[in-house]
């Protein structure tokens, strides 16, 4: 059974899809790692982001990167939205997603384009999403939980800017599979969207005969 959750940033989608991992009782790979791990690498590297062969020269980080706390930053996550734009990046970590989904029993991955290119014919997809002002609401307080302060406006438009670049590039852009359930979590706790997802998945599965 290969789940696929993807959406824009800061919309829960990663919540979602470790907890539909733990219900169904299936590895989770949240792929936002993996570009976030090309992009600092890149920048420990001193490369320039806008240069394809350079960022593409990153995507061969040694696999200890993926524990690096520097990872969750704000500023990977937005560098991380420039090396995925290209074809190339994108290209050399499509095999290791796909390998990650082909295991037996299945998977749940996350991410911009799992149910739009890496894995196409997955049994449920998942779009999640948030009003913008939801998000960056939930991002400054993920922040200040961990001692960080950030500003709430500076937020809302770092979003908009990353949906935008997101959603306009040419490679694989973020956008709802025609096969994929929309769930907008802006009025939803953690635990109702939670359920929410579950009931959409759910439903997909006894469509294809898998439960
Ligand atoms: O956690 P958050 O949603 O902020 O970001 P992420 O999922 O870690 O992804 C960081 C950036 O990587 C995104 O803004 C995308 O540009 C890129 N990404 C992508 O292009 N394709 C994916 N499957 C996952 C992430």
């Amino acid at each position: 059974m290969i789940i696929a959750v993807d959406g824009p940033a800061a919309s829960g989608k990663g919540t979602i899809a470790r907890a539909l991992a733990r219900h169904y009782g299936v590895p989770h790979l949240d792929t936002g790692l993996l570009y976030r791990a090309v992009a600092l690498s890149l920048a420990r590297a001193g490369g320039d982001p806008a240069d394809a062969a350079e960022a593409e020269a990153a995507t061969a980080f040694p696999d200890a990167l993926l524990a690096d706390p520097e990872l969750r930053e704000e500023a990977t996550g937005a560098l991380a939205s420039r090396v995925s734009a290209h074809g190339g990046v994108r290209a050399a970590l499509m095999e290791r997603q796909r390998g990650f989904a082909a295991q037996p029993g299945g998977a749940v991955l996350d991410g911009r384009d799992i149910g739009t290119v890496i894995v196409p014919d997955a049994d449920a997809k998942l779009y999640v999403t948030a009003s913008p002002q939801v998000r960056a609401d939930r991002r400054v307080r993920e922040m200040e939980q961990h001692g960080i302060s950030a500003d709430r406006e500076a937020m809302v438009a770092e979003i908009i800017a990353r949906d935008a670049r997101d959603m306009g590039r040419d490679n694989a852009p973020l956008m709802q599979a025609d096969d994929a359930d929309l769930l907008d979590t802006s009025n939803l706790t953690i635990e109702q969207a939670i359920q929410r997802a579950i009931a959409l998945v759910d439903a997909r599965l006894e469509c294809h005969g898998k439960m």
